[in-house]
Order: structure tokens, then sequence, then C-alpha cells
């Protein structure tokens, strides 16, 4: 469950498992131990792993064996801990670790795909977002040493991997802990060196910190993704003062403006919530004017939920369920059109695609994205998977692109 982060900290942990001897099995009744990596940013996140693991109540008392063990972000909560002791008692182990970095470069990652890997280069956030549970389950921001993740990557790229995803809360803030000066793009244009690696991404951003460097990376450096993922959250500065955000919606802007007007063909994204505590009809209606002035690539969009001990949580403001539905859905709205006009702007233009997937029902349909992160499928070879190919697209909707091979 949960984001990139944990993903990859659920490859590792498999990684883990190999060594002990362990491995994959197909259907969940095979099973002899079964672990859920957790997620807690939203209630949602949060109730499938009760699903989950009242699932698993039937499974354990068929097959008394087995071991269940839940981790993650879930854990390092009281409350999501103290309820599953309390009502999943066929859980048999939790873990609580702390200190993340600790154990990191020790340890081997099961990879789910070899041209493709995510790196993560830090840990934890200190930005205390009102409505966020990330600094509490994840602990402080701390960077990995430089010299450590260029090792990494240099191995990688000598085992086939193409494409690197730098992994953190706040990418923008990498280098803050370190003794030496070291800046996010400092590290970028050390990547960009790394033979083998042809495209660098990173996830995700913040919108205080996004230097000018940064920036300017877009345009010198030739691996680095045509990508920006920026989560805005909202288009109130009244709304992003409350949740804590530390920008307005101007410096927002002022910021697109400027990455837009250096890479003027750069996708955006980013992620977007409606409903936080006291937002009003006019502070919506400024997300949707927002919307529409960056003309969004891509989004992902929440409805917020209350996380426990958050600032936010205490609000007597509440923004009422029907409410917030109701602007979500106004939200995908004008969201939708934006990004089926973008993406059919890629019609009859060739791209370059990293081939990543063979479709399940059809194994000479594949897919993969391009430079920007758009989602293509075409009839392939399943034998181009992790090769990059050239593509023309011919069609395109709001979620995807459909391509041809020139022959
Ligand atoms: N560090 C990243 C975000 C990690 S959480 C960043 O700041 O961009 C991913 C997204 O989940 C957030 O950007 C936010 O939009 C959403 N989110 C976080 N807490 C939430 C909550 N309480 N309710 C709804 N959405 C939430
Ligand atoms: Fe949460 Fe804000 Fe940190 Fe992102 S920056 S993880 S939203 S507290
Ligand atoms: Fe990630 Fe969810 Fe934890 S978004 S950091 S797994 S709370």
């Amino acid at each position: 469950h949960g984001c990139q982060m944990n993903e990859h900290d659920s490859e590792k942990i498999t990684w883990l498992l190999e060594k002990m001897g362990y491995s994959f099995v197909n259907e969940i009744d095979e099973a002899d131990f079964i672990i859920l990596n957790t997620c807690s940013v939203r209630h949602s996140a949060e109730d499938k792993v009760y699903g989950q693991l009242g699932n698993l109540k039937n499974l354990k008392s068929k097959k008394k064996n087995i071991k269940i063990a839940v981790c993650g972000c879930m854990m390092q909560r009281d409350e999501s801990r103290n309820y599953v002791i309390e009502k999943f008692p066929n859980v048999d182990t939790m873990d609580i670790e702390e200190n993340a970095l600790s154990i990191d470069d020790k340890l081997g990652a099961n990879r789910l795909y070899n041209f493709k890997s995510y790196v993560n280069i830090m840990y934890g956030c200190n930005n205390f977002c009102s409505y966020c549970i990330v600094p509490y389950t994840r602990g402080r921001e701390t960077s990995r040493r430089p010299g450590e993740i260029i090792r990494e990557i240099e191995d990688l790229a000598k085992h086939g991997t193409k494409e690197v995803t730098l992994l953190g809360q706040n990418v923008n803030s990498y280098g803050k802990t370190l003794d030496e000066k070291f800046s996010f793009a400092n590290l970028l244009e050390e990547i960009n060196d790394i033979k083998g690696i042809e495209r660098i991404r990173f996830m995700t951003s913040h919108p205080k910190d996004i230097s000018d460097e940064l920036i300017y990376s877009f345009k010198n450096l030739d691996k680095l993704c045509n990508f920006l993922h920026l989560p805005v959250q909202a288009g109130s500065s009244r709304v992003l003062k409350m949740m804590n955000r530390k920008y307005t919606r101007e410096d927002y802007l002022r910021k697109i403006d400027k990455v837009k007007s250096l890479n003027p063909n750069i996708a955006l994204s980013t992620d977007i919530m409606v409903g936080f505590p006291g937002e009003s009809e006019e502070d919506f209606l400024d997300t949707l004017d927002l919307v529409k002035k960056v003309e969004y690539d891509t989004a992902f969009t929440f409805i917020y939920s209350v996380r426990e001990n958050t600032p936010a949580a205490n609000r007597t403001d509440q923004v009422p369920d029907k409410v917030k539905h109701d602007r979500f859905e106004r939200l995908l709205d004008v969201l939708y059109p934006i990004q089926e006009r973008k993406n059919k702007a890629f019609i009859g233009k060739d791209v370059d695609v990293l081939v990543e997937d063979i479709s399940k029902k059809n194994e000479s349909k594949v897919s993969g994205r391009t430079d920007e992160f758009k989602l293509v499928n075409f009839k392939g070879d399943k034998n181009d998977v992790g090769n990059i190919v050239k593509v023309r697209i011919k069609d395109a909707n709001s979620f995807s692109l459909v391509g041809e091979i020139e022959s």
C-alpha cells in the first residue's frame, strides 16, 4: 500500500525474504508468510488493510502455521497499532523500525523491473503540512550521502537499469542534513553523467523549495525527463496558509511560469486536495481557476481525510462529506478535458517510449512511458520490454495515448 517509497521498501523486504529462503507464491492460500506493508495517508488506505486482515482471519483458522506480519506507516501510529492488536489477534508480528537510514545501505532490493528502478535519496519530512500524517510516520528529514546514492545507481546501470526515479518526500531540500554543501541539482548533474542511465525522474518536490538551479536543470541535463510533479494542494492562498504549505497561489503560479518559459514542452503534474477544513466555495473556485491556468497534463486528486492528531483534524470547520464529494467531481470535470487536450496534442508526433509491460490479455500489445510520463499503448514485440523505441502517436484520451511503431 501507499507511495513509491513504500513500494520500494517492499522491494527491499522481498529481497531480504528471498535471501532467507522464501519465494513468492501466486495464491495467498499457498503462503506460509504474509506481510502487509501499510500506508496511513488517508483513512481509506488504513481501511483497506483492516479489510485484508479481516479476510486473513479465515485463512489463519484453516491453516494454523501461517505467519502474518504488518509493517509500514500504520505501525508508526499508536491509534492504528492498538487497533490491530485489539481487533486482529491473527497478526503475529508488527514492525516499528524508527530509523530507516540505519538499515538501508546494507540491504539490496528485489526490484519489480530491472530496467527502471527507485532509489531513495532521502527519508522523512520536516514540513508538517497541517493535514498530513507522513512527518509522524516517517520521522525527520535525512539525506543519504551523495557517494552512496551514486554508487547504487552506477551498480544499477551495470545491471541494466535505464531509468532511475529518485525518491524523497521533498527532494528539493536534499542535502540540508549533509556535512558537505551538496544540492539536489548537484546530485542530478552527477547522475546525468552515469553511463547506461538514460532517464532520470524524481518524486516529490515541494513548491516552496523548488530552486532556480533545479528549474535550469530541466534545460541543461539531457537525461532529466521532461516532466515535473509539483503538488499544489489548493489554489487559494487562504487555504494554503491553513495547510501550512508556506507558499501562496501567486508564488506557485510564478514558479510554474518560470518552468514553462524555460521548458515550453514540459509536462506538469500535481496533487490536489478538496474539502480541507474551512475551504469555502470561493476557495474551491480558486483551485479550479488555478488548474485552468496551469493546464496540468495529469493530477492526483484527493478528498481531505481527517488524520487524528494532525493540526487540521482538530478544526471545528470540517467540510460536510456531500460538499467534498461534489467538489471532487467538479474538479475532475475541469481536469479531464485539459488532460485530454494535452494528450491529443501528441497525435501525429513520434515519441520515445520505454517499453514497460506486456498486456495480460494479448502478448502482442505492450505499453510504456514517454519522456513526459505519458502512458502509450501499442502493438509491439514482447522482446522490446526494457528498450526505448520510437512510436508514432495515432490517438489519445484523457489518460493515455495510442501509438504505432513505424515500419
Ligand atoms: N511529500 C509529498 C506528498 C506525500 S502524500 C508532497 O508534499 O508532495 C501524497 C499526497 O496525499 C499529498 O500531496 C496530498 O495531496 C495527499 N494527502 C496527504 N494527506 C492527506 C489527507 N489527510 N487527506 C487527503 N489527502 C492527503
Ligand atoms: Fe506531507 Fe507536506 Fe511532508 Fe508532503 S511535504 S509529506 S504533504 S507534510
Ligand atoms: Fe507513503 Fe503512505 Fe507512508 S503515502 S510515507 S506509505 S503514509
